[in-house]
């Protein structure tokens, strides 16, 4: 099979004179109905492709990717398409494929890093008896891997538009991911792939991608020659798609390839769909002069933060990163962005802060989920942790009315009921990651944190959002405010406390 992939790529090499070789490094496919509600036969699904290239990709007419490729939103002109490989009788999805030319999205230019990486949207009319896999095979993965060097490579995904037990359409689960993520030779790492869904309450499993074409659930190759890319004695848990892992060899790529895939309830045994993620881990061995502590990202939005914004207006986020010795210097910050968002040149307004600013006007197309990550790398090539966040494009937040508060005001310390009205019925966001904070100011500490998405401390009722303290942490004398994530802006709510 991988044989047969690898002829046909060698047509495509010879027609379009683009494909020259080892330039893939990764994607993440997706795709959901505009509207899950059925009506008639067929439904509007919007696709997702978005892949990393090779920056240093010959024989474009832009040979090196920049940010002033990100701003242009310059063509990647891929040449190639994702085709259906499984089932396709079931389905109209073009018997061409979709296109997988890119909008460039990411340029960068770091020499561990050489990635250049964009985007594409279809919206397809398909029929509800559509049961598919769909994918982009081809070659080839680059050398520098520590399993499947120059190998094929093999990304697809299972697209089921079957009714749902609860009679919606399914929508795919959807990821993020830095192309690259950096991590310190024999030291054990434990990593979290994110996992999301705009169906609130499946139930997300992740696994490793595999070649069994007749067995596995999109009855097709997986991943081309990277199948399970990790040391053999990675651990994977899927619920939470966490893979503990030691890299053995300094100066290699490790790939990854996972299929996220998106369960009914916790009794279903088949999965609804299956979306791919592939992207690399690089080992290196820290040098004598780096600093003992990584760079981390410090911004105002907590990691994993899910933000609602609306189309048309500019969006402007700062990412700000830590360092923590002396000479320490933030060279680079890795992202991975939708299309439009530019990167500013890194500041370093105070020491050992550096800030990049983000500026983005969306537009109606990207209406729904839109994922940033970044990373920041320091001079001794030291990589912070992913800071990943969703931008909920076209979703307007209901306004929390600031003089709706009950109580108000002075409060007793045993209080543990508060509840805030708003502007239109709200309801419980369906991703983790938008909080509600309780903050002592006297010390400017965080007494509680309630995760909206989940806690069951809190809970809407219409046009009200009640929050109740199992045990008031309230300490008289001192006075705490209250700080909502929501939209584009944060209300600051005070309260102080007597007996
Ligand atoms: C989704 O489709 C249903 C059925 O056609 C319709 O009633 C509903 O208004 C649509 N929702 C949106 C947001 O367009
Ligand atoms: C192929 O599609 C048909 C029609 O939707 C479906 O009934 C069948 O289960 C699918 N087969 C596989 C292997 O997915
Ligand atoms: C899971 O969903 C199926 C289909 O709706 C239902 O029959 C079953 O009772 C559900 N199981 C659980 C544990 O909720
Ligand atoms: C972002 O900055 C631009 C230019 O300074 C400004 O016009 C715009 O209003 C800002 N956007 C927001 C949401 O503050
Ligand atoms: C990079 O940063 C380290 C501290 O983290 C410092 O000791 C070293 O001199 C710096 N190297 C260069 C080349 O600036
Ligand atoms: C709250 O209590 C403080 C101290 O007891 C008092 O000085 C203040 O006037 C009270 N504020 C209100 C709004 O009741
Ligand atoms: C708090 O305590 C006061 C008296 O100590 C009592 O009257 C009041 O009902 C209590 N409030 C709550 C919410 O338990
Ligand atoms: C959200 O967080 C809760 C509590 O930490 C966890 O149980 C749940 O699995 C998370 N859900 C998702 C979709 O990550
Ligand atoms: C700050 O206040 C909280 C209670 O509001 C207390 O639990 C905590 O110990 C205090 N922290 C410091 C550093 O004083
Ligand atoms: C919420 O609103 C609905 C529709 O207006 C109403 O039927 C319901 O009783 C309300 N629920 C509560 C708890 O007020």
């Amino acid at each position: 099979m991988e044989r047969i992939l690898y002829l046909s790529l060698f047509i495509l090499c010879t027609l379009h004179g683009v494909l020259d070789g080892a330039h893939f490094r990764g994607g993440i496919l997706s795709w959901r109905p505009l509207n899950n509600t059925a009506s008639g036969s067929t439904a509007q699904i919007l696709v997702h492709q978005r892949y990393f290239w090779n920056r240093e990709w010959g024989s474009f007419s832009v040979p090196y990717c920049t940010e002033a490729n990100v701003a242009a939103q310059t063509p990647i002109p891929v040449g190639a398409y994702m085709t259906c490989l499984a089932n396709c009788s079931s389905s109209n999805y073009p018997s061409g494929g979709l296109s997988a030319n890119m909008i460039t999205t990411d340029c960068d230019s770091n020499p561990i890093i050489q990635s250049w990486a964009g985007e594409h949207y279809d919206t397809l009319t398909l029929p509800l008896t559509t049961s598919i896999t769909i994918g982009y095979p081809s070659s080839a993965w680059f050398a520098s891997l520590y399993i499947g060097a120059n190998d094929p490579w093999s990304i697809v995904s299972r697209m089921n538009l079957a009714l749902r037990p609860d009679g919606l359409i399914n929508s795919s689960p959807v990821t993020t991911t830095l192309p690259v993520v950096f991590y310190s030779t024999l030291t054990p790492i434990v990593h979290i792939v994110q996992m999301a869904d705009n169906d609130g309450t499946d139930i997300l499993i992740c696994r490793w991608s595999n070649s069994a074409s007749t067995t596995n659930y999109n009855r097709y190759d997986e991943c081309g020659g990277i199948c399970m890319g990790l040391p053999p004695s990675t651990v994977l848990i899927g619920s939470s798609c966490t893979l503990s892992f030691t890299l053995p060899t300094a100066n290699l790529y490790y790939a990854c390839a996972l299929q996220i895939e998106d369960f009914y309830n916790t009794s279903s045994t088949t999965p609804m769909s299956s979306v791919p993620i592939q992207f690399l881990f690089y080992a290196y061995n820290p040098s004598a002069s780096a600093c003992a502590q990584r760079p981390s990202i410090t911004s105002a939005r907590p990691n994993k933060a899910c933000i609602g914004i609306p189309v048309g207006v500019q969006l402007n986020e700062t990412v700000i990163a830590q360092t923590y010795c002396p000479g320490q210097t933030i060279v680079d910050f890795v992202t991975s962005s939708p299309i439009g968002m530019t990167h500013s040149a890194i500041s370093n307004p105070s020491s050992g802060t550096w800030i990049m600013t983000l500026t983005w006007t969306p537009v109606s197309t990207q209406s729904g989920p839109q994922g940033f990550c970044a990373g920041a790398i320091d001079n001794s090539s030291l990589q912070s942790d992913p800071w990943c966040i969703t931008f909920s494009v076209g979703f307007i937040s209901p306004e929390l009315i600031q003089s709706s508060v009950a109580p108000m005001g002075n409060i007793s310390q045993n209080q543990t009921v508060f509840s805030i009205q708003t502007t239109m019925a709200a309801k419980r966001p369906s991703r983790n990651g938008t909080y509600i904070h309780f903050t002592d100011s006297t010390n400017n500490t965080v007494v509680q944190i309630y995760d909206c998405s989940s806690a069951p401390q809190v809970t809407y009722i219409n046009f009200t959002i009640v929050i109740r303290f199992p045990v008031a942490p309230w300490i008289p004398g001192h006075s705490y405010f209250v700080t909502f994530d929501s939209g584009v802006y944060e209300l600051f709510l005070r309260h102080s406390v007597f007996d």
